[in-house]
């Protein structure tokens, strides 16, 4: 079967206004502006408003993606919608997306990948365009991590902000739009990023909630590590099923979670620090979100221009390792 090619045709991002800066959060716990700028290069993050969900994150990116791609939301065929903060466990966030965009015409689901979610979706929403299943798919990562955060660790809870980002994936030529990825999943690992209690395992009780194990528990430590080394390995994948070199980058699009790891990507690869996107000072670690957002910024600034390249690295919960070449065609 001769496959089509699958590119991105709009991108749209949403954050929430409310700010939590560095000295905020110096009042809440033991911590410092200087220790959390040194350690990870978070200055500030944003925060969802208690009458918002996950969803309406979601719903903000993705009309911003619709409008930028010139498509109504009743020509949506599919919804994929990747969060590991759902506004349920069921239904998920897909579904109730489709309801307040209104796209009656769009199947749903949701992927839970963690911070992988946004290449997730592209790849996994290429496959519906690139057979000719589907003209229209809609990927949107979302999170609402300062619900699942549990403000008393100061190791995990200065890391993380709410925010979403999205795309509209449409047909192309074959040799446009996404040129290759690669995935990989390193399971034995996953204990060391979860939330213990929020599932069949540990159904959460008083004493998950004594214990703040229905919040989002990290050691830090391992998944640095596992980041550090997974990330050249899933990104050289990735670029050689593109068939491109390092050479070829243009731009780097990264899951945001610390400077000292996108500063550590871009040596290992030998790929310049500027072409490495970095906007965690102002969001914080986004999870499924940050890339769709770092790449709708590099879109809407008009740094990013038809025919370059763009590097896709995604790595966390599971541990899970995702890269993508997106040759941009828009
Ligand atoms: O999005 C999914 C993927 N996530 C990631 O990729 C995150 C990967 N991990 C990291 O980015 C880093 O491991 C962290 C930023 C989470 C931590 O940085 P670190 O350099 O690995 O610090 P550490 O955990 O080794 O802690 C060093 C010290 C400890 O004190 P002692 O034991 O040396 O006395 C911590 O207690 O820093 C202390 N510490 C803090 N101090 C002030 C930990 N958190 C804080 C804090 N403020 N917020």
């Amino acid at each position: 079967m001769d496959l089509r090619g699958c590119r991105i045709a709009g991108v749209g991002s949403y954050v929430p206004e409310e700010v939590l800066t560095n000295a905020d959060l110096e009042k809440i716990v033991d911590t410092s502006d200087e220790w959390i700028v040194s350690h990870t290069g978070i200055r500030e993050r944003r925060v969802i408003p208690d009458d918002q969900n996950t969803s309406d994150l979601a719903a903000e990116a993705s009309r911003r993606a619709l409008d930028d791609a010139g498509v109504q939301a009743d020509q949506v065929q599919l919804i994929i919608a990747a969060t590991v903060t759902s506004d349920t466990v069921f239904p998920g966030t897909s579904a109730i997306l489709e309801h307040k965009l209104g796209a009656k015409r769009a199947a749903t689901f949701d992927l839970v990948t963690g911070c992988t979610g946004f290449v997730d979706g592209i790849v996994t929403g290429a496959q519906f365009i690139q057979t000719g299943a589907y003209d229209r798919v809609l990927v949107v990562a979302a999170e609402a991590l300062t619900r699942i955060t549990n403000w008393t660790d100061r190791s995990t809870c200065v890391l993380f902000g709410d925010g979403a980002g999205a795309a509209v994936l449409e047909p192309t030529d074959p040799g446009a739009g996404l040129l290759g990825y690669a995935m990989d999943t390193q399971g034995f690992a996953g204990e060391h990023l979860c939330i213990p209690s929020s599932g069949s395992a540990w159904p959460p009780d008083e004493k998950a909630i004594a214990e703040h194990a229905t919040k989002l528990y990290m050691n830090g430590h391992e998944i640095f590590k596992m980041a550090v080394r997974g990330v050249p390995y899933i990104a050289r994948k990735a670029m050689k099923n593109a068939g491109i070199t390092e050479e070829d980058v243009d731009w780097v699009v990264m899951h945001q979670a610390n400077q000292r790891i996108l500063d550590a990507a871009a040596d290992r690869l030998h790929i310049a620090p500027e072409k490495v996107i970095s906007n965690l000072e102002r969001y914080g670690n986004t999870s499924a979100a940050s890339m769709g957002i770092a790449l709708d910024e590099l879109y809407r600034d008009g740094r990013l221009q038809n025919g370059q390249h763009v590097l896709m690295v995604g790595f966390g919960a599971g541990f899970c390792l995702a890269g993508a070449v997106i040759r941009w065609d828009k």
